[in-house]
């Protein structure tokens, strides 16, 4: 285990089994949808590589890359940094994100892609975090592992840019973030 890591979350073989798993389900549930993954950058790109593969009927993928402002006033604006080619409307959306906590940034990706058309909306995730949630709009449909409220890395998560090109997803020593000032 890297020095940096307190625990394992989930080991490599473990996201391999879940990725398998979930495109099989994806496979059964969207056969006849050609569905478009919607990859939000960055941290959904290992998740979205290694799941993707497992999916056997028509499918296309895009990415986004949102950030939601959290000011005072919640009323749920996106600022989309990098948008999608791809036009949605009349269109099957699967949603790939690495984790979900909060739901902020999803519930409002969420309307985004409501108000240009899509004819459905689903989200997969890697890992949850339920009791992180304040939003209850959002409820992913497809989950990897539903996770306690600690704050983990790898697997494309990362803390500061760092530790996304971890094989494996961990919960960061505390001792990280304290050195360098907290997330
Ligand atoms: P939400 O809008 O609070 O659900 O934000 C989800 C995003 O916050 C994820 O896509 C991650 O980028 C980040 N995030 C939430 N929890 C963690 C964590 O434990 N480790 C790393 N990033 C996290």
């Amino acid at each position: 285990m890297d020095k940096f890591i307190e625990e394992i979350i989930l080991t490599n073989d473990e996201i391999m089994g879940i990725c398998k798993k979930l495109g099989h389900l994806i496979t059964e549930e969207y056969y006849d949808k050609r569905p478009i993954l919607v990859g939000l950058l960055k941290g959904s790109i290992p998740f979205m590589a290694e799941f993707m593969k497992h999916i056997k009927c028509d499918m296309e993928i895009d990415f986004i890359q949102a950030s939601s402002y959290r000011g005072v006033k919640s009323t749920g604006t996106v600022m989309v940094l990098k948008d999608m080619i791809t036009p949605i409307q009349g269109r099957n959306i699967l949603i790939v994100e690495d984790i979900v906590d909060t739901g902020l940034t999803l519930q409002e990706v969420m309307n985004l892609f409501q108000d240009r058309g899509a004819v459905s909306i689903e989200i997969v995730t890697l890992l949850s975090k339920p009791d992180g949630r304040t939003v209850n709009t959002v409820t992913p449909k497809y989950i990897g592992k539903t996770i306690p409220n600690k704050f983990v890395v790898g697997f494309g998560l990362d803390y500061n840019e760092l530790y996304r090109n971890l094989d494996y997803v961990g919960v960061l020593k505390e001792s990280v973030y304290k050195k360098q000032g907290g997330f």
